[in-house]
């Protein structure tokens, strides 16, 4: 059997690795401006975690996710999503109760979906969660801090889509105005529909299928249904926004493919990459908390779909100039200056500490050294010969530039290359 990847699970290789740090690094410069903090959460948990969180009869949990019973016939899963783990852990550790906590995690999840472009079954996401605040303050300021993320990326097309679904009285209420608009069209319904019909009948104003469109188009709207606090608890978040000069739309049919949401949910998305367009997606979770097993604690968050967000990065600049590459290559041909070279080399990391310098290693001559050195991406090229050594003068030649070459003993190259 020939080895190789699990489909829909990537490998980051180094060519991408720049810009997949650019972007974590601005993420978490940007939450900690914030004063959230990062909290670390296993991959594996009890698969009744996701159950009573992510909601029995939600795609997730009913076909996605990587479920099996460990060697003591526990049943596991892999985590398909963080607020369930972070809320666990909060709960677990004390984070949570009478407290303010801000958090925000990095990692791999795992769904077991079809993958296609921007779809994978190992995905990364970013994502931040913001405990023990009730009011509207702290959605906006969240939706707020994504919209800064993207200015800091560089990102300035993403759509914002907000829209509310109350209370959890509301959304119960709500659930059955859908089942019962949606049962008297059944004959229009697909299958999965129909299937979501008993179950989880919300889910069928998210269908994309072309067929259903109209269907959904006339239901009834969760802004229309909103009971009076809640109506006013949206109508803050979106003027807060509007304060902030938030650019938004209210779409009435987004209802997240998990069940723990109410009041504020929102989604930013891209034209740019196709069906999977949904680069963050997240909301108010007022209810989970208890639902877990903790003292009630509101709660609110989103994620960043890292995939997503960097094949969009891609797609609008160069990133190529992420990569790491080193700032010296230091070519050690001769007797002596093999011996010593090692030596010296780390006598000048030393003195430039923030400098990368790659010293060859595996022999070689002064010809197919300096291939290399080229090849690496490096500026300058180092030569250390045995005169070189001996006489501590190195040569430095630019490879990236028409410029001459210098001559310098260790000082003042450490003074140049400062
Ligand atoms: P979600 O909408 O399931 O929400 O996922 C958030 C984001 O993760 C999506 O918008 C997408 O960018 C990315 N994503 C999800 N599945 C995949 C996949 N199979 N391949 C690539 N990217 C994917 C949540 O997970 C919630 N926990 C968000 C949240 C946090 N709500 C409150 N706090």
């Amino acid at each position: 059997m020939k080895l190789q990847a699990i489909r829909g699970m990537n490998d980051l290789l180094p060519s991408e690795s720049g810009v997949w740090q650019f972007v974590e690094n601005t993420l978490k410069e940007i939450v900690s401006r914030y004063s959230y903090q990062e909290i670390r959460f296993p991959i594996l948990e009890q698969t009744a975690l996701f159950k009573r969180s992510v909601g029995e009869a939600t795609d997730i949990v009913e076909k996605e996710m990587y479920t099996f019973d460990d060697r003591n016939g526990d049943s596991l899963s892999m985590r398909p999503e963080g607020t369930a783990g972070c809320v666990r852990a909060g709960i677990e550790h004390g984070l949570l109760y009478n407290q303010i906590a801000k958090l925000w995690y990095l990692g791999p999840f795992y769904r077991h979906e079809r993958p296609q472009k921007g779809r994978y079954r190992q995905f990364h996401q970013f994502g931040a969660e913001a405990f023990g605040i009730a009011t509207p303050d702290i959605d906006a300021e969240l939706i707020i801090m994504s919209a800064r993320c993207w200015e800091a990326l560089g990102i300035n097309d993403l759509k914002l889509e907000i829209n509310s679904m109350g209370t959890s009285e509301c959304r119960d209420k709500f659930r059955e105005v859908i089942r019962e608009y949606f049962s008297k069209h059944q004959s229009q319904l697909d299958q999965d529909s129909l299937r979501r019909l008993d179950t989880n009948p919300l889910r069928i104003l998210d269908s994309k299928h072309p067929d259903m469109q109209a269907l959904i188009h006339e239901a009834p709207k969760f802004t229309e249904h909103l009971d009076d606090d809640s109506k006013q608890f949206f109508d803050t978040v979106c003027d807060y926004l509007a304060q902030a000069n938030i650019n938004f739309e209210i779409n009435p049919y987004i209802v997240r493919g998990l069940d723990y949401y109410s009041h504020t949910v929102f989604e930013w998305t891209t034209d740019k990459l196709g069906a999977q367009n949904t680069i963050c997606a997240g909301g108010r979770y007022d209810g989970l908390v208890e639902q877990l097993g903790g003292h009630a604690t509101p709660g609110v968050g989103f994620a960043i779909g890292l995939e997503r967000l960097i094949a969009l990065i891609e797609a609008n600049q160069d990133t190529a100039k992420l990569n790491a590459t080193p700032d010296f290559y230091v070519i050690i041909a001769g007797e002596t200056a093999q011996r010593k070279g090692l030596a010296w080399v780390e006598k000048l990391r030393s003195a430039l500490p923030s400098k990368s310098i790659q010293a060859h290693c595996g022999g070689g001559s002064f010809k197919s050294q300096f291939k290399k050195a080229d090849k690496s991406g490096a500026r300058y090229a180092i030569i250390l010969g045995d005169d070189e050594i001996t006489s501590d003068q190195v040569t430095i030649k630019a490879l990236r530039e028409q410029t001459d070459q210098k001559q310098l003993d260790f000082e003042a190259l450490v003074e140049w290359a400062s």
